[in-house]
């Protein structure tokens, strides 16, 4: 498996069980194209199991609710 390090990438971390992590330069924006205030923030969670009452974000409601082991993969060659 390839270990991403090139850190002048925006980073999404899939966490098992829980939110994924995303850090470097990135905006976050609705289907408005509204962006998010993150008050300079460059990381932040977001929540990928519905528990949450600040979603997007990620509050800790996952904890004990969700059940996903994170593990890389390779998806299938694209269809052109
Ligand atoms: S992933 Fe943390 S509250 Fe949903």
């Amino acid at each position: 498996m390839v270990k991403g390090n090139d850190m002048n990438k925006t980073k999404l971390t899939v966490n098992s069980n829980g939110s994924v992590k995303v850090e470097g330069d990135f905006e976050i924006v609705d289907m408005q194209g509204n962006v998010y205030g993150l008050q300079g923030r460059t990381v932040v969670s977001l929540c990928r199991c519905g528990h949450s009452a600040n979603k997007p974000f990620c509050d800790g409601a996952h904890k004990g609710k969700f059940d996903h082991e994170a593990t890389a993969f390779e998806l299938p060659p694209r269809k052109v």
